[in-house]
């Protein structure tokens, strides 16, 4: 695939100023690919290709069933392409290849359940409503929002794309998609592999660039209906202002500083495996990970113990060999953040249990050992602050009360998670945590059925099942007035 042009149109063309960036792989430091760098002027024969798929093309008249089609193909597509678009992941953002099957098989599996939602639209697309005045008769009516742009980020690419682009293509929509600059590559993939499905022209529009160049003026075309982004808590706030100004519909899934609340009945062993899925799993860079971890005093010390013999376990390397548990973190600037952010660890009082540095042996690449800190001050910057790396903060507590308001003394609220062999406490706990994602006894599974977002400052709308559909959707109602009475107000 030649990545130096914009998949436009349903055609593959050079970017109108002709610029290009680069694309790294973590693992070596090496240089991946050049990849057209689109700017204002693309963006905007994007957004007009997208405007005139919806104003005057077919995809928003087919029915729901007929979009389905195109969804499957989509799925069969990246399905026959798995272990090529993974590695292809792999080497554009660092995972572990097994998590990279994970992720594509996933995003196929996401075109299925998008295509299933696209059919059943077809009969519960308009509900009648019982109106208290029997001379009227009302229906609700689910139509597509329109022009959608989604701008997404570098920790799951080819998923975070399909997250926003199967439920938009199922609601009728068409898309301007910007991928993040740090893994470009295969939601271009995506592009060719849904032209080859057939979608329309202009249905879908991948445009890779800069978050300035490309990112911003998405954000604020004036010919969007809706934006869709994930990424950080600042660009987040920049991209609610843009859309301020047209009033145009937005969901935001932003950052995290998710809690992982053990008792100390919890089973040790099980407790240590999910506090390591939950913050190694992807290097940490996960916006639901369960950075902060509190275990009740019983268990503290000797979890700690079993905690850093099995992060020091962890294999580390290049996520294309056999066996590795960790690969490298995205980029340099991500390297320097989460180093950073080990030292702040020390210098604010925390206790390094294990990790803390580049492991040894690897002299390219952006690697860091899995790190445990212990009895973190609950104001450390550290316990605080989203990481987004292999660091797992811990402290001690007394208390379920303690427990709970800690957990939720964040400005976060994406995630978090409660173990403990009392199921009732568990319920409690989950009902009184303020998050949007929820777990007990695990940590980080995510179902394409169940809804995902953030409270507080973890964004605005919810993603996946049919919330992310009806993220693409406006509610139209409908209203007769069907009696032989006139109305009789002006004219008696
Ligand atoms: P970012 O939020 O700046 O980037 C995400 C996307 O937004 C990219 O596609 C980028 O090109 C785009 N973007 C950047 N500036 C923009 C602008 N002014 N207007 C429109 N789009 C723009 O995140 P970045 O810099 O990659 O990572 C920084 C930190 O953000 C990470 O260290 C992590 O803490 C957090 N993050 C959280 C994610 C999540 O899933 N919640 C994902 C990625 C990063
Ligand atoms: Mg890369």
């Amino acid at each position: 695939m030649n990545y130096q042009q914009l998949y436009i149109n349903g055609q593959w063309v050079e970017p109108a100023k002709g610029g290009s960036f680069e694309t790294f792989d973590p693992s070596d430091e090496s240089l991946l690919a050049r990849v057209a760098a689109a700017t204002a002027e693309d963006i905007d024969a994007a957004v007009k290709a997208a405007r005139n798929a919806f104003d005057e093309g077919p995809w928003p008249k087919l029915s729901g069933a007929e979009r389905a089609v195109v969804l499957r193909r989509i799925a069969d597509g990246i399905r026959g392409r798995q272990q090529e678009l993974a590695e292809l992941e792999v080497r554009d953002n660092g995972k572990p290849l097994p998590e990279a099957l994970w992720d594509i098989g996933d995003t196929a599996g996401c075109f299925d359940f998008y295509a299933d939602l696209a059919e059943k639209l077809d009969t519960n697309q308009e509900q009648s409503i019982a109106l208290a005045d029997d001379r009227f008769s009302a229906i609700a009516r689910k139509e597509p929002i329109g022009v959608a742009g989604a701008i997404i980020p570098w920790n799951f690419p080819m998923l975070m794309a399909s997250w926003k682009v199967a439920p938009a293509l199922a609601a009728g929509c068409s898309m301007v998609l910007k991928p993040s600059e740090l893994t470009p590559l295969t939601a271009m993939h995506l592009a060719q592999i849904a032209h080859e499905a057939g979608l329309p022209a202009g249905v879908l529009n991948v445009v890779p660039g800069l978050g300035p160049d490309a990112g911003a003026p998405l954000s604020e075309h004036p010919d969007i209906d809706k934006l869709a982004f994930t990424g950080s808590v600042p660009t987040g706030s920049r991209i609610m202002q843009a859309a301020a100004r047209d009033i145009k519909n937005i969901s935001l899934e932003l950052g995290g500083k998710s809690p992982f609340v053990i008792f100390a009945d919890a089973d040790l062993d099980a407790a240590v495996e999910w506090i390591l899925f939950g913050i190694f799993w992807n290097q940490g860079e996960v916006c639901s990970a369960t950075s902060r971890v509190l275990v009740e005093r019983e268990l503290y010390e000797p979890l700690l113990k079993r905690l850093a013999e099995e992060a020091r376990k962890i294999t580390i390397g290049n996520g294309l060999q056999d066996d590795i548990l960790l690969g490298p973190l995205v980029n340099k600037a991500q390297y320097d953040k989460v180093l950073q952010a080990i030292a702040r660890g020390h210098e604010d009082g925390a206790r390094l249990v294990c990790g803390g540095e580049r492991p040894a042996g690897l002299d390219k690449g952006y690697y860091v050992q899995p790190t445990v800190f212990a009895d973190v001050p609950e104001d450390a910057w550290i316990w605080n602050e989203e990481i987004f790396g292999p660091v797992v903060c811990v402290r001690p507590f007394d208390s379920e009360e303690e427990a709970v308001r800690s957990a939720n003394a964040s400005r976060f609220g994406l995630g978090a998670a409660v173990m403990s062999r009392d199921l009732l406490r568990c319920e409690r706990v989950a009902r009184r945590f303020r998050a949007g994602i929820v777990w007990i006894n695990c940590s980080q599974p995510t179902f394409t059925e169940a809804p995902w977002g953030g409270y507080k400052q973890s964004g605005i709308g919810r993603e996946l099942g049919e919330w992310g559909l009806n993220n693409y959707l406006e509610t139209k109602q409908i209203t007769r007035y069907h009696s032989e009475q006139p109305w009789g107000w002006y004219i008696k």
